[in-house]
């Protein structure tokens, strides 16, 4: 099969290579790749800047999400069969969507939204399973509280918005002038153009945060969190807590402990709850958001799709940080 890999951390363009077809473990299924999507996490982990968090053996193909159909079950799968049409974003440890194939485990699958394409739903898992997460597990959001979702015309930030509203938060967030009629369509209550203006002069009070930004943009957001309020950073350096839960060796943990020390101060000055989060794929949750997107309270936001041979280009795109929803990359076109 075709798999686009890199040989080496640092490494420009990716290297469209024939490889092996990968195998199939017991609880895991083939699926035939139709389209997957381009998050930061897939040029991050190319330059090498995931490697504090996750090690690769390489060559290593990149790439999260996915959306295809079963091809090949293992002989403990019980949730899929051949000929399912599936999407999801796959174990962090077992990447490698930007190919032919991949042997998925069950759990990190579910069923893909009927009323959308394969290039719609392969746009949706990582982003939709982060935003919930925060949003749903960690915030537990109620209808009226208050939320800012920086960078809302973004792959998070798109879906963010639409799961937030559909709790019922009042959602502000930043973008671009440019990109104002995008979030305000997906129900964006107040919009400020990070250009112009500085969210911290204009909002208070707010109950949470989702930052994707870190550096100087995270430490402001605890200007505006009311105390008992909580900010979540899936940009920033991680911190102690986060090292411990997700099992990082003591060393590590107390490095993070020392490069989030300003983070650690500002969060106990605001009495504001304060977590780095890195999000898990998940089957389970994936079937909730196939729910919502069937009953059309969120849609896919889909900014290019590129045909599978330009995934270097659709990287490069991403690179720019300036997508407007998601990039796509298509078996299809
Ligand atoms: N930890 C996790 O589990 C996790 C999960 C998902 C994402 N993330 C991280 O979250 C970040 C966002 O992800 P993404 O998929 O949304 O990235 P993305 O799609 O590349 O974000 C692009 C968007 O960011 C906006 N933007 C750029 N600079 C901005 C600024 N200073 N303030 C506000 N908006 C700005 C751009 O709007 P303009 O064109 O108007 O500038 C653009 O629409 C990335 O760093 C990613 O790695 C982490």
């Amino acid at each position: 099969m075709k798999a686009f890999v890199i040989q080496h951390y640092g490494q420009k363009k990716l290297e469209l290579m024939k490889v092996p077809m990968p195998a199939v473990d017991d609880n895991e299924v083939l699926v035939e790749i139709r389209a997957a999507s381009v998050n930061p996490i897939d040029t991050s982990t190319q330059r090498g800047g995931m490697k504090f968090l996750l090690h690769y053996d390489m060559p290593l193909i990149l790439g999260s999400d996915l959306a295809g159909v079963v091809i090949k079950v293992g002989s403990s799968v019980t949730n899929f069969q051949i000929g399912d049409e599936v999407f999801g974003r796959v174990n962090k440890n077992k990447i490698g969507t930007f190919a032919d194939y991949l042997a998925v485990d069950q759990s990190d699958l579910a069923l893909k939204p009927i009323n959308l394409t394969f290039e719609q739903s392969a746009s949706m898992p990582l982003v939709s399973l982060t935003a919930y997460q925060i949003l749903h597990d960690m915030m537990k959001i109620q209808p009226h509280d208050q939320v800012l979702i920086q960078g809302g015309s973004g792959g998070l930030g798109t879906v963010a918005i639409q799961i937030a509203k559909r709790m019922g938060a009042h959602v502000a967030t930043t973008t671009s002038a440019k990109n104002e009629g995008l979030v305000k369509s997906l129900g964006a209550d107040q919009i400020i153009d990070y250009h112009h203006e500085n969210f911290a002069d204009s909002l208070h009070d707010f109950n949470f945060v989702i930052d994707t930004r870190g550096g100087k943009t995270l430490r402001d957001a605890f200007k505006i969190v009311r105390r008992g309020g909580q900010i979540v950073t899936i940009s920033g350096i991680p911190n102690y807590k986060f090292g411990k839960t997700y099992g990082l060796p003591l060393w590590k943990q107390m490095l993070l402990s020392v490069a989030s020390f300003r983070n650690t101060v500002l969060a106990h000055k605001t009495s504001v709850k304060f977590d780095f989060w890195f999000m898990k794929p998940s089957g389970q949750q994936l079937m909730v958001i196939k729910q919502w997107v069937e009953h059309g309270s969120i849609v896919p936001v889909v900014d290019r799709v590129y045909g599978f041979g330009d995934t270097q280009q659709a990287l490069d795109y991403s690179n720019t940080g300036h997508a407007r929803g998601k990039i796509v990359i298509s078996h299809q076109i």
